[in-house]
């Protein structure tokens, strides 16, 4: 590996990051987003905003957000594998706060997998806290959802 998280630099998402952010997307979810609709999301949608981790040059982690005035939601959060467990989740985070914090937004929202243990790991020592369970969410396992919120 010898990357060090300490290179990454985070910056506004455009389209010239799509490519490799849908690589890092499909290789993450298990119901992945379009490449469509991931373009949309970047480039069209005026209610989101998305920050790229880039790495030598390379995208190696993503996160976006959907915001009306002060309430927001989490869209997506991804981390490259070979970046995992570095701390880079944390810092993006902490990046999407400023973000937010900067358009005005005073609450997060977010659904989490019940078994992803590593997101909610990332999400519970970024100060988010569990608020409720949305039952049988995801249609793939019939898992539910844990609704997880954050103040800024
Ligand atoms: C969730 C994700 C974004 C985290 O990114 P990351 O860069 O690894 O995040 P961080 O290193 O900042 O933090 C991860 C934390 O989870 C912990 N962790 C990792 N695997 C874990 C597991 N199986 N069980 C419990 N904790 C775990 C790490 O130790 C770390 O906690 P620590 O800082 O207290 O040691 C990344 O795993 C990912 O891209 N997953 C696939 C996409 C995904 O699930 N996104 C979230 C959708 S809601």
């Amino acid at each position: 590996m010898g990357n060090n998280w300490n290179e990454i630099k985070f910056v506004p998402a455009d389209e010239s990051h799509i490519d490799q952010m849908h690589e890092i997307e499909k290789s993450s979810f298990s119901i992945p987003w379009s490449y469509d609709s991931l373009y949309q999301d970047v480039c069209e949608h005026e209610i989101s905003v998305y920050i790229a981790g880039i790495c030598n040059g390379e995208v190696v982690a993503y996160a976006g957000l959907w915001y009306v005035l002060e309430e927001s939601h989490v869209t997506n959060i991804a981390v490259r594998e070979d970046f995992r467990n570095r701390g880079v989740g944390g810092l993006m985070m902490e990046h999407m706060f400023s973000e937010a914090k900067r358009l005005g937004v005073r609450t997060m929202t977010l659904e989490v997998r019940e078994s992803n243990a590593a997101a909610i790991r990332l999400y519970e020592k970024t100060g988010f806290y569990k608020v409720g369970i949305r039952k049988k969410y995801y249609p793939d396992t019939d898992e539910n959802a844990i609704i997880m919120n954050r103040m800024l």
